[in-house]
């Protein structure tokens, strides 16, 4: 079984209690939350006080914030006391200062997902990969929805796959950007066990029945 986090960057954003709602009637498990600052990525999108709102609108879902920016540990505490449940930052916004972010996302309580961009050598996270709860294989470069899925992340996810296998470790392996009903399936073949869906989902003609061929992978 696969399982679906919804990127809402796509939804409906002044009715998001009710596309939350509609995705998690789809079987989705989580809620994506995209977090741009327009430093770290070239665009911006929402902060903690959203997120706080829709945990309220929305309590029974699970928050899967992906921090798209600069400085992810300064701001972490607040997106923990918003309600995330898992907290994912970039390896590359936070060069010297890997281990020290991760034990600082680990002490607002959440769980912790370190990503990589498309031109970061899997291998890059191999020295973390047991503090992890959560690896994300970026399918695009981050910043925008609505990409073209980059053909070499089905390779970077059976890398990552292929790791966790040889030292017994088993962290969400997650892929996010251009997952779609062709990209998806390839990606689970090769070991992830969490898509994230963002246009395809909110585009879909019949979302359910998408979201069921996500889960059934
Ligand atoms: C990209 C974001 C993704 C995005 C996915 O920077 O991190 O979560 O919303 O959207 P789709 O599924 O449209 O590629
Ligand atoms: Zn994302």
């Amino acid at each position: 079984m696969t399982e679906l986090s919804v990127s809402i960057l796509s939804a409906d954003l002044a009715d998001l209690g009710a596309e939350c709602r509609r995705a998690m009637a789809c079987g989705a498990t989580m809620v994506h939350y995209d977090v741009m600052d327009g430093h770290f990525v070239p665009n911006i999108t929402y902060g903690a006080p959203v997120l706080k709102c829709l945990k309220k609108a929305v309590p029974e879902m699970v928050y899967d914030v992906h921090l798209m920016i600069s400085e992810p540990a300064r701001y972490a505490p607040d997106f923990a006391s918003a309600g995330a449940d898992f907290i994912t930052f970039h390896y590359e916004a936070v060069p010297g200062a890997v281990e020290q972010t991760i034990v600082s996302i680990r002490e607002t309580g959440c769980r912790v997902g370190m990503s990589i961009n498309p031109s970061t050598s899997p291998q890059a996270i191999f020295p973390y990969l047991d503090k992890l709860d959560l690896v994300l294989v970026m399918g695009v470069n981050p910043g925008f929805g609505g990409q073209t899925f980059i053909p070499s992340t089905v390779r970077r996810v059976a890398e990552v796959k292929a790791e966790c296998d040889r030292r017994g470790l088993s962290p969400y392996i997650q892929v996010d950007g251009g997952v779609n009903a062709v990209t998806g399936p390839r990606c689970a073949a090769a070991g992830a066990n969490l898509l994230v869906m963002g246009s395809a989902f909110f585009g879909a003609q019949d979302p359910a029945a998408l979201a069921k061929t996500i889960r059934e992978l």
